[in-house]
Order: C-alpha cells, then sequence, then structure tokens
C-alpha cells in the first residue's frame, strides 16, 4: 500500500484526461463513463444528481463533454434530470476544431420505451449539426418512433432491447468513435455487462445518505469488470479517479 499525497496543484483539471490517448478503442468506440458518488456509493439525492456534486466536480463534469464525439444518456436520466443540448465555450469548441472534430458534440438518448417529451430543449434546442439521436429497438411503439423521428436521429439497435454493441457500432458508422456516457446506472450497467466501458471517470463525493441507487447496475448474469486506476486528483474534499478497463489477461497497468 502506498499513500496518495496531495501535490502540487496541476493548472487545469482537465489537461490529465484531454490527454489520455482514446484512438486505440478495444472495439467499435472508446467509451468513457463519467459519473459521481456518494462515499456511501449513491449516485443521486432525491433523484437528482445535481446535490450530489460539489463545484470543482461539476465544473470538470461540463468540461469532460470537449472530448466527446457524442455524449450519450439512458432515458431516465434525460427524464429525471431535464437535459439539453451540450454548450462548450469559445475556447473549448476551437480545441476540437484542432482535433478534427465537430464544434459540439450531440446528444444520443438510450429509450426502448420512448417515453420522452419531444418538446423539450434536448430535441428542439439542438443545432442541424448536432441533432439530438435517439437508440431504440425494433420493437419500439411506432406511433412514438415517428414523433421520434420528427426531431431526432433513430439508430435502431436491437429488436426488443438496445443491444450496446449495435449501439456503439452504428454511432461508429456515423463517425463517433469517442462516446461519454453520463450514466444513468442502468444504462452504464449494460455497457459495462457489454464489455463495452474502456474508461471511467469517477468522482467521490464527500456525502452520504442519497438515494438506495449505485453508480452502475449490473443486469442480470452480467460478470464481473476489472479496471485499473490510471489517475488521481483531489480538489477540496471530493476524489477524482480515472480508471481504465483491464485487458483480459489481467495486465492493466
Ligand atoms: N451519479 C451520477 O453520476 C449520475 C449520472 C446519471 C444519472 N444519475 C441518476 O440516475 C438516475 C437514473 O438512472 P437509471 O439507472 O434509473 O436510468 P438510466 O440508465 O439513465 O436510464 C434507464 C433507461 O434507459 C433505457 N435503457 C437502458 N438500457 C436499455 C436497453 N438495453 N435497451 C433499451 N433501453 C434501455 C430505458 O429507457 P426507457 O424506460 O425509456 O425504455 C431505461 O428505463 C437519476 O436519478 C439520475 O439523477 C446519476
Amino acid at each position: 500500500m502506498e499513500p496518495l499525497e496531495r501535490g502540487t496543484p496541476i493548472p487545469d483539471p482537465l489537461t490529465p484526461y484531454l490527454e489520455v490517448n482514446r484512438s486505440q478503442p478495444r472495439h467499435e468506440c472508446w467509451v468513457t463513463g463519467h459519473m459521481v458518488a456518494g462515499l456511501d456509493g449513491t449516485a443521486a439525492i432525491h433523484g437528482r444528481v445535481g446535490a450530489l456534486s460539489t463545484e470543482p466536480d461539476q465544473d470538470l463534469f461540463r468540461r469532460m463533454r470537449q472530448i466527446a464525439d457524442v455524449v450519450m444518456v439512458g432515458a431516465q436520466t434525460i427524464r429525471n434530470e431535464g437535459y439539453a443540448p451540450m454548450h462548450l465555450d469559445e475556447s473549448a469548441r476551437e480545441q476540437r476544431r484542432m482535433r478534427g472534430q465537430s464544434e459540439m458534440p450531440p446528444v444520443a438518448i438510450v429509450s426502448r420505451s420512448l417515453d420522452l417529451d419531444w418538446s423539450s430543449q434536448v430535441f428542439t434546442g439542438a443545432p442541424e449539426h448536432a441533432r439530438t439521436i435517439v437508440i431504440t429497438c425494433a420493437k419500439a411503439d411506432p406511433q412514438r418512433l415517428a414523433d421520434a423521428e420528427k426531431v431526432a436521429t433513430i439508430i435502431i439497435a436491437g429488436v426488443d432491447r438496445v443491444e450496446p454493441a449495435e449501439a456503439l457500432q452504428a454511432l461508429a458508422g456515423l463517425g463517433y468513435r469517442v462516446v461519454l456516457c453520463e450514466g444513468g446506472p442502468r444504462w452504464l450497467g449494460e455497457l459495462v455487462a457489454a464489455d463495452r466501458l474502456d474508461e471511467l471517470c469517477l468522482s467521490i463525493s464527500p456525502m452520504m445518505g442519497g438515494d438506495p441507487l449505485p453508480v452502475s447496475i449490473a443486469p442480470p448474469g452480467a460478470g464481473i469488470a476489472q479496471f485499473s486506476l490510471k489517475s488521481t486528483m483531489v480538489a477540496d474534499d471530493t476524489l477524482f479517479l480515472r480508471y481504465e478497463a483491464k485487458p483480459p489477461d489481467g495486465n492493466g497497468s
């Protein structure tokens, strides 16, 4: 065991996250999960994440969107949190242009039910070049699908449910190769179970007592996924941990 000691402050906490090489994914896309948990592992307080996220975490969370070709979110998070299209400041947009990325990543929402408010900001406020994407399955309700098509780009990835691998293949086919998944726990658990989570940026917030909702919920039959700790940062009382998936031979460091 070794202590993780506080060191010299880094000028910009985003820098180590921007420097990660995400160009060699294990599968079709590089998938980064970005989540915050309380000390007891809770992923929400009264159904929302806001109160759980400290100021440095909120700042990093917003700015991390800069790495993404697309920001992927489960439908329940959209319903609870009321998402809007991504907004990046001019310097972030400039850095994206220099990396050959589009100015703004679109939001991609995963839903079987398509029980979504098509008049909400996340659909109506998205610019044409970053139109919101809805990822659903072939057995989705045809009327809701027709409504969705009016305001979003549709990806069908699976028959009864969205299959993570099919969803990511479709995103890669559209040129989205770095996927930032902002949860929620159910969709993140699906990605983990399908061995599609390459990286997890997990903030540990100095709070306890939130909802009985872990950061990732494994679907039935899912195996155990192993990760290697790649970096740590601390701001006040919030820990920022970055993990990468361990290759199957266990040689992840
Ligand atoms: N701590 C954090 O960092 C963090 C991050 C995000 C969210 N949250 C919190 O997490 C809570 C919501 O999380 P959650 O786990 O309930 O929801 P979620 O993962 O955001 O969304 C679950 C929904 O996604 C769709 N979905 C998931 N897997 C699917 C599959 N294989 N095929 C088709 N659709 C699929 C379904 O949508 P339909 O029901 O539409 O079919 C499902 O109900 C909220 O309280 C939110 O505040 C916390």
